[in-house]
């Protein structure tokens, strides 16, 4: 049997920071309103360089400085993201060549919200059946490009970001103890993002799609009632499976959605409110980012000790919700500047490589004689319309 341990983590945020006040003057809202309905202040916003790859390029690359891996040792790549690049090629193909991680196999995993947990609960199966070996699990989101700005419903809750675990399989009992996946898809109307192709579900009705661009839509009181029914539930759930009892557990870190169901879920669960760790004040709801920021934030905090029992629990979109026991092990030295310059030349490296392929590509088919891409394109635009 092998044992799925996280050896490292590393997260990202854009420097533009949008504040509920700065919201204000969008639409119709407060500070207050906002602040006492959700607990948010202020969110991220990535700038028009930085795609939802870059983020997990930059959190991705903390993570493995932090575990002292190397790009080329890892197996298995897994972007959790609602907010992709391309439909394919995948956002996590596009960070294994970022990162050089020449031997991985890489992919996106769409389960909005839950995705951090669904990755997690993939990998560390794959690690415990011997199928891999060293995984990095990111969740990496840029939802301000998927926001619609004049509704207030909505626009105030979100924000960019991204961050990412290493995954290694050890002898060692610990790590990812347990998971537990669900999804109740009756529910997909109450959160979703209308993909702007005309072929959404029938029953969805076509109300939804004259309704909707391609911008996040939901229902945010049967949100709410959903994520607060399924949480405490799904904690109660994948403690008893670990075979712990809630005395065991030393911290929950819970997707960042909206402080009031936090605070629900500890008081149904009759815990203290501080065994929940909460950022979404400084960081809004980034998604699938938001568990393994808020791992970062809590492990900077001195908030994760060797032996802790933590539980992460994610909910949203699908609807879709999980949950993971982790045994946490590890307390990782720093890494000198140094070496942290040498990383970095490394990816500049890998960047070059890349490059150095897509020409040699280019060559080999002008030698062969066979069109480029860019030339099967111009062929398109010629051919007469249909
Ligand atoms: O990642 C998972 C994704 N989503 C969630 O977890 C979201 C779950 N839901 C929520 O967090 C809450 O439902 C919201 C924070 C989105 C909204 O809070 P609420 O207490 O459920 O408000 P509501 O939608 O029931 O609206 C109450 C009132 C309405 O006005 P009327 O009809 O009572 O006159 C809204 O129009 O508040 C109004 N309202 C606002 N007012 C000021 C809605 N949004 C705003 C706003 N500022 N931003």
């Amino acid at each position: 049997m092998r044992y799925a341990h996280i050896v490292g983590w590393g997260c990202y945020l854009p420097e533009q920071v949008l504040t509920n006040d700065d919201l204000a003057g969008m639409v119709d809202t407060s500070n207050e309103w906002i602040y006492t309905r959700t607990g948010i202040r202020e969110r991220r916003l990535a700038n028009e360089k930085e795609t939802t790859a870059t983020l997990a390029f930059e959190a991705a690359a903390r993570a493995l400085a932090m575990s002292k891996i190397n790009p080329t040792q890892v197996d298995l790549i897994i972007v959790a993201t609602s907010t992709p690049e391309f439909v394919f090629p995948s956002t996590a193909s596009l960070l294994q060549d970022y990162l050089g991680a020449r031997k991985a196999g890489a992919f996106d995993l769409s389960a909005a919200c839950t995705g951090f947990i669904y990755a997690l609960s993939l990998a560390a199966n794959s690690i415990a059946t011997g199928a891999v070996d060293t995984a990095v699990i990111v969740g990496a989101e840029t939802l301000s490009r998927i926001t619609d700005w004049q509704d207030r419903g909505t626009c105030i809750l979100f924000g960019d970001g991204a961050g990412a675990v290493v995954l290694k399989g050890s002898d060692i009992p610990g790590g990812v103890l347990a998971t537990t996946l669900r999804s109740d898809g009756s529910g997909g109307n109450l959160l979703s993002l209308y993909n702007g192709r005309g072929n959404a579900v029938p029953h969805y009705g076509t109300s939804y799609l004259n309704g909707h661009k391609s911008t996040i839509h939901m229902n945010g009181r049967q949100v709410f009632r959903f994520a607060t029914s399924v949480v405490p539930e799904s904690i109660e759930e994948v403690v008893e499976k670990a075979g712990l009892t809630m005395d065991d557990v030393s911290l929950i870190v819970p997707h960042q959605a909206n402080q009031r169901i936090i605070d629900h879920a500890a008081k149904k669960l009759k815990l203290p409110p501080e065994k929940f760790f909460i950022n979404l004040d400084r960081f809004g709801n980034t998604s699938a980012a938001s568990i393994p920021i808020a791992l970062c934030d809590a492990a900077k905090e001195g908030k994760l000790h060797p032996d802790d029992n933590l539980v992460f629990v994610g909910f949203g979109g699908g609807l879709t919700w999980g949950s993971a026991v982790v045994k946490w092990n590890v307390t990782p030295p720093p890494i000198s500047p140094m070496r942290r310059q040498w990383r970095r030349a490394r990816y500049v490296a890998a960047r070059a490589r890349s490059r150095v392929r897509q020409l040699a590509r280019r060559l080999l088919a002008w030698i062969a004689g066979s069109p480029t891409p860019d030339a099967r394109l111009k062929d398109a635009d010629k051919r007469p319309e249909e």
